[in-house]
């Protein structure tokens, strides 16, 4: 196995940082534009919910965002000790958002299972999330010839 680990203050400003740093970690695999631009979409939509949502932006809190390559498959976890979350399945009702507004939209846990291969949502109130996405990326070479 082959992996990363970066941990960050939970500071909006971090989240271009943690999405490039998990995509060019995967650029190992060769990935297709479109492929790096779902891995990008994916760690922004779970970072920013542990910044927004999990830490309430306190900056002196940490975000962990663990990467790991096993053949052609990319399991990123990302992790956080804030509020958790009370009804996960509530949570991850498209539209729902418990800062309803122009901006928390209430689409990101939809988005996130449309792009990930499998999406699991591990929580316990009070204590933080994790959320855990596996993507199956195909090399360039092989996705042209099929
Ligand atoms: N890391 C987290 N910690 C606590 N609550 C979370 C976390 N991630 C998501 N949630 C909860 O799940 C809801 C839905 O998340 P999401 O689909 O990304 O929509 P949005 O971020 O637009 O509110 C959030 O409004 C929030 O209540
Ligand atoms: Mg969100």
């Amino acid at each position: 196995m082959n992996q990363v680990e970066i941990r960050f203050s939970a500071l909006l400003s971090n989240e271009a940082f943690a999405r490039t740093a998990i995509a060019a970690f995967c650029a190992q695999l060769n990935p297709s534009m479109e492929e790096l631009v779902e891995i990008k979409t994916l760690v922004s939509e779970a970072v920013s919910n542990a910044i927004i949502h999990g830490y309430k932006m306190d900056g002196s809190r940490d975000v962990y965002v663990n990467a790991n390559i096993t053949n052609k498959m990319v399991e990123i976890v990302v992790q956080d000790y804030g509020v958790g979350i009370e009804d996960i399945e509530l949570a991850m009702q498209p539209n729902f958002s418990s800062l309803k507004n122009k901006e928390h939209s209430g689409m990101g846990f939809t988005i996130m299972q449309t792009l990930a291969d499998d999406l699991q949502i591990r929580s316990v109130y009070g204590l933080g999330t994790k959320v855990i996405i596996k993507k199956k990326l195909m090399p360039v070479e092989l996705e042209e010839v099929m």
